[in-house]
Parts: structure tokens; C-alpha cells; sequence
């Protein structure tokens, strides 16, 4: 892992207006590799909401960088109704996204937040149940099923919880997409998100100053 977790309260400022806007638009049909339903990327929709909510998001990470920075990320509003898709999920990794993500809470039951786990054993299945998941995302009916619980509880139990975010309104959290994650308890009310993925970050090679990692510059001191 480089990049630590972080929570953050009170993101944005103008919080009302962005869960208002979240919920006038149009949500896609599921693809299968999440639960719920999401927009199109929204630099699609709104490139200057884009812009400025991935440079606060980087200002988070790189204080004294995010001016001369650059990266590559998609953010999209993501709606998941617990009657259609159920809970636990399954722990997952984010590692197509490569860098760091966020989860940003905009509705659904404070308790219908995130836990970040880590594997129990030294051998951990990630990919075993990836094909069935996604027949599930795409078939949602399959969710109601003992195969479904049974695969979610075989797949969970490799792993322990170290920490529980509560989906408080306008609070986020970040972290490497590396850290095993998931929704423990999915709430009774749709639960409405905006999740980024960061791909890529950069200081402007013009600067001629590298970009400085929390963790690894952590793992470098000698005590
Ligand atoms: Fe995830």
C-alpha cells in the first residue's frame, strides 16, 4: 500500500445541491462488476464538477502538489436499493483503478457504510467467485438465493474486519485500492453514493520535484 485511509466529514459545501443534482440523473443498467446502478463518467456530464472535485480529492493526498499535478479519474453517482441488491457484498480489492479510490456518502442508512478488512491466512481466493458475482450483479434475483449467501460467507470468512466507516451524509473516505474492502450491512434504504477511482497522479515534470508518497516516505524512517 502508499496510500493511507482517510475519512473526511463535510466535503463538499454545497451539499444539498450535489445529492439533488446526484438524484436528477440518469442511472445505467448494471454491468456487473458492482452492485446498484451508476451514471456515465461524470467528466461526460459536468468536466468542471469533475475537475474540482478530483483536485480537492487530491489536495487531500498531496497538500503541497495538487496545483502542479495531474491525473487520470473517473467519478460516477452509484445507487444501490438493498431490497434489489441485498447485503453483505463481497470484500474486494478496487485494483483496476490502480491508485486510490473514494466513496463519498450522499444518502441511505448511516450504518450502510464501508469496512476495510485484511486477509486472515497467508492463501486468499480473490478470483473464484468474480464470474458468479458478476452473474449476480446482472441478475439481481440471483441475490436472493442460499448459493448467493453461501459464496458471499465462503469468500468473506478468508477475511477480518479492521475498520468500519459509517455513512455519515457528505463525509468520504479514501484509500489504496489495494485495501480488501466491502458493505457489511446494506441498510433497508437505497443507498446513494459518488465513487472515484484515481488511475494515475503526477507533479508536473516541469517542476523538477517527484511526488512524495504518505506511506512509503512512513516505511523509509528508521524507527
Ligand atoms: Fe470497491
Amino acid at each position: 500500500m502508499i496510500y493511507p485511509t482517510i475519512r473526511v466529514d463535510n466535503f463538499f459545501k454545497k451539499f444539498d445541491l450535489v445529492k439533488q443534482w446526484a438524484n436528477s440523473l440518469e442511472y445505467l443498467p448494471n454491468e456487473g462488476t458492482y452492485p446498484g446502478n451508476r451514471t456515465r463518467p461524470i467528466h461526460e456530464i459536468d468536466p468542471l464538477f469533475f475537475q474540482n472535485t478530483t483536485r480537492k480529492i487530491a489536495a487531500i493526498l498531496f497538500p503541497n502538489d495538487y496545483v502542479h499535478m495531474s491525473w487520470r479519474a473517473n467519478i460516477h453517482f452509484q445507487k444501490t436499493d438493498p431490497k434489489i441488491y441485498p447485503g453483505p457484498g463481497f470484500i474486494h480489492q478496487d485494483q483496476h483503478a490502480l491508485e486510490f479510490a473514494t466513496i463519498l456518502y450522499l444518502d441511505g442508512d448511516v450504518e450502510a457504510g464501508t469496512s476495510i478488512f485484511r486477509p486472515k491466512g497467508i492463501s486468499v481466493d480473490r478470483e473464484g467467485h468474480v464470474a458468479f458475482k458478476s452473474e449476480c450483479y446482472k441478475n439481481p434475483e440471483m441475490m436472493k438465493t442460499d448459493e448467493f449467501k453461501q459464496a458471499v460467507h465462503r469468500h468473506n470468512s478468508q477475511f477480518e474486519e479492521l475498520a468500519c466507516y459509517h455513512a455519515i451524509p457528505n463525509s468520504m473516505i479514501l484509500f489504496d485500492t489495494g485495501l480488501d474492502h466491502g458493505v457489511k450491512d446494506c441498510g433497508t434504504k437505497e443507498r446513494l453514493t459518488m465513487v472515484a477511482f484515481f488511475g494515475f497522479a503526477e507533479r508536473d515534470r516541469r517542476e523538477n520535484k517527484s511526488l512524495k508518497y504518505p506511506l512509503i516516505e512512513l516505511a523509509r524512517c528508521s524507527t
